[in-house]
């Protein structure tokens, strides 16, 4: 059974082919263009210059895909396509590139949330992984602790009601003078010291869900209050980087272990461009009766092979989306069809 899978939620313009006729897939090609130079000039992704990159990006990044597997599209068995959510009008250049395609091969699709793709990308590196567990999605657009059941079962143990965790870093980096996107350039000064004269809030200990507006004002406040000492030192934005980062990866575990506790899960999941982090990676690692996992880094930022993946399952099950479908950009992963 062979898979295409078409991803435009956001920045990145991707397409992938995976073999799903047995358990494990295998990718046969992927294909990623990011667009961070693009909106790193703005400081921020800008939607419409997005959109329009897609729609000039997404039939050249197909080609490549079907070039560098081999496989024509005649061969293939399904498409899956990101739905939502997402940026309305770049789901709109996937979703209607692939109506079209589908009209003109008569290929069955099916449109397929974007954080349930990021639920399972782990699958498509680890195969001993196996459901129910825990996943932690951080990444700059998405920042959630659900319990995964089974494809489809979902339950939101703690989602943000402000930013996302990587846009704290982005934010943070930004105000330490640092281009957009920050948070891996954060990181690495944070990881060259082994500590921060410092500190900052223990936040969200208070509420169920995760926020973190509280922590920006706070580390907004401390790189104000000493800016002139940064002028003077250079050790201190390090340092300030050290204790934005702790707070982050703090809160977070935190949150993760009330999911722990709450489900008795052991196995989690970290996931999304933020579990690229280091610190992060190694709390998680070291958080007590936990197994770890994570995706390749490939697969912990937005890609097609996890859309692409899910959409196999899907589609043998029989579940199928006509030209009536419409994009989602906001669709709550716990509202998706059961299987
Ligand atoms: O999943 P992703 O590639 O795409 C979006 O959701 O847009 O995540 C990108 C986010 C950015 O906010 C980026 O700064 C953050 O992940 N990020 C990191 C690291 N690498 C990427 N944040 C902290 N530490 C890192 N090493
Ligand atoms: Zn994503």
């Amino acid at each position: 059974m062979l898979v295409l899978g078409i991803e435009t939620s956001c920045d990145e313009t991707a397409a992938a082919i995976l073999d799903c006729s047995n358990e494990q897939p295998e990718i046969l090609s992927e294909v990623i263009s990011s667009q961070d130079d693009l909106h790193s000039l703005y400081g921020g992704v800008v939607p419409e210059l997005a959109s329009r990159e897609h729609l000039r990006n997404l039939p050249l990044i197909l080609n490549s895909a079907l070039t560098k597997s081999g496989v024509v599209l005649g061969e293939l068995s399904g498409i899956g396509v990101t739905r939502g959510p997402g940026l309305k009008g770049c789901l709109l250049v996937g979703v209607d590139f692939v109506k079209g395609l589908a009209l003109s091969t008569g290929l069955p699709w099916i449109g397929v949330n974007h954080i349930e793709g990021h639920l399972h990308a782990a699958a498509l590196d680890n195969i001993a992984l196996k459901t129910p567990y825990l996943a932690l999605v951080v990444s700059g657009g998405h920042t959630e602790i659900v319990k995964v059941e089974t494809l489809g079962k979902y339950q939101i143990m703690a989602r943000t009601i402000d930013d996302a965790a990587g846009e704290a870093f982005d934010k943070a980096a930004n105000l330490l003078g640092l281009e957009y996107p920050g948070g891996a350039k954060l990181a690495g000064l944070a990881d060259s010291v082994a500590n921060s004269r410092y500190t900052l809030p223990k936040v969200m200990r208070e509420i169920d869900d995760i926020s973190f507006s509280g922590l920006k004002t706070a580390f907004s406040l401390l790189v104000q209050r000493t800016a002139e000492d940064a002028v003077r030192e250079p050790q201190v934005i390090p340092e300030l980087a050290f204790v934005m980062q702790e707070a982050i990866v703090s809160a977070l575990i935190h949150k993760l272990n009330l999911a722990v506790q709450a489900t008795g899960l052991s196995d989690v999941v970290v996931t999304g461009g933020v579990a690229a982090n280091h610190r992060l990676r190694t709390a998680v690692g070291a958080m007590a009766g936990v197994r770890s996992w994570f995706p390749s880094p490939t697969h912990c930022t937005d890609n097609a092979a996890m859309i692409a993946h899910v959409a196999a399952k899907r589609l043998r099950a029989g579940m199928r989306d006509d030209y009536s479908l419409e994009v989602a950009p906001r669709w709550p992963v716990e509202e998706v069809q059961a299987l």
